[in-house]
């Protein structure tokens, strides 16, 4: 059962509590609501994925408090000042470099070096989010494949049972996603349309005596997984080739385990010694970097199973093993 509580002192606490616990809560911004948990922790990142039952894993936006709290964990570019000062808090998105401390797990930003981030205005999540003091990283509060929620109500319709609490702070003011823009380049680059303009956005950079220009991300390649930019081209792939469904491993491979299949190898890694999906979720892309940075050959990965969260882990191994 999941617990709808209007926004208060203790339904706060309550909430903080879950955050810590690992666990999910949904909470609203003047947006959509947002299904969270704590952005650092990557089993809890993984209990979005499942209770969404997203078929794969699309980077996730981080929330926090503030454009300093902002700035601690994605790196500040011009671009990115000028857009802060001006639009935060409120229903706007940066894609910004991980700083080097960055303590973001791997798996809320699906394995990528960068980060989205988002100040929001409304004022549960503000009070929400100063309290925890850590990044929650948080989709919309919606099965996968199904509309963004603006109402508590919304959240419950669809996900009922698969998250602990659900803060009730009234209809969002707008229903309306943020506008996402990566400002990690030389020139700005729209990669969702939102609440905060094109033409906004440009007055902004210029009155900051930045480069206008903002570039519009070339349409999805992979027609027929027509997601949101984030999931594809730009997705965390390994140096080393990789092999799936590999029970034993040669001499040249490095073997990532799962359940009863151990791994071998210089660092004989293993997915979920105990075959725990959520388990192998969140080390999925931790693991992968390790291998990478250990300077590897090869790559060879156990076989998971199709249940579950194993359907996104398996969609993040067929990428990863598809030639190139
Ligand atoms: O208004 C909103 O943005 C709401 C509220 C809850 O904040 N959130 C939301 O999240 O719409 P979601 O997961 O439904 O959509 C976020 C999109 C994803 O499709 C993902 O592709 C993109 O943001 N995204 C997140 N991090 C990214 C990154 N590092 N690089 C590229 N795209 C990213
Ligand atoms: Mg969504």
């Amino acid at each position: 059962m999941t617990a709808c509580l209007a926004i208060s002192n203790q339904s706060i606490a309550k909430a903080l509590t879950i955050l810590a616990a690992g666990q999910l809560v949904a909470f609203p911004t003047e947006t959509v609501y947002g299904l969270g948990a704590d952005a650092t922790n990557a089993a809890a990142v993984a209990r979005i994925f499942a209770a969404k039952q997203r078929p794969a894993f699309n980077p996730l936006i981080s929330h926090v408090a503030s454009a300093d709290a902002a700035f601690a964990l994605g790196q500040k570019t011009r671009i990115a000042a000028a857009l802060a000062a001006a639009f935060w808090p409120g229903p706007l998105t940066l894609i910004l470099q991980r700083t080097d401390d960055c303590p973001v797990a791997m798996l809320t930003t699906a394995g990528l070096d960068k980060l989205g981030i988002r100040v929001p205005a409304h004022r549960g999540a503000q009070t929400l989010l100063q309290a925890f003091s850590k990044p929650i990283a948080a989709p919309s509060a919606n099965p996968s494949g199904r509309i963004s929620p603006s109402t508590a109500k919304h959240v419950l319709n669809g996900l009922d049972g698969r998250l602990d609490l659900v803060l009730d702070g009234g209809s969002c003011e707008s229903g309306l996603e943020s506008t996402i823009i990566d400002c990690t380049g030389e020139v700005a680059r729209l990669l969702r349309p939102g609440g905060i303009t094109r033409d906004a956005m440009a007055a902004a950079l210029a009155a900051a005596n930045c480069n206008p220009q903002i570039d519009i991300a070339e349409p999805l390649a992979d027609r027929e997984n027509p997601v949101a930019p984030g999931q594809l081209a730009s997705h965390y792939a390994p140096k080393a080739p990789v092999r799936l469904m590999a029970k034993t491993s040669s001499a040249d491979e490095e073997l990532i385990g799962f359940g009863t299949v151990s791994g071998a190898g210089k660092l004989a890694l293993n997915l979920s010694p105990s075959a725990d999906l959520v388990e192998a979720a969140a080390n999925l892309f931790s693991m992968l970097h390790a291998v990478d940075a250990a300077d590897i050959a090869k790559i060879a990965i156990a076989p998971i199973p199709h249940t579950g969260l194993g359907e996104a882990i398996n969609d993040r191994l067929r990428r990863a093993a598809a030639p190139r």
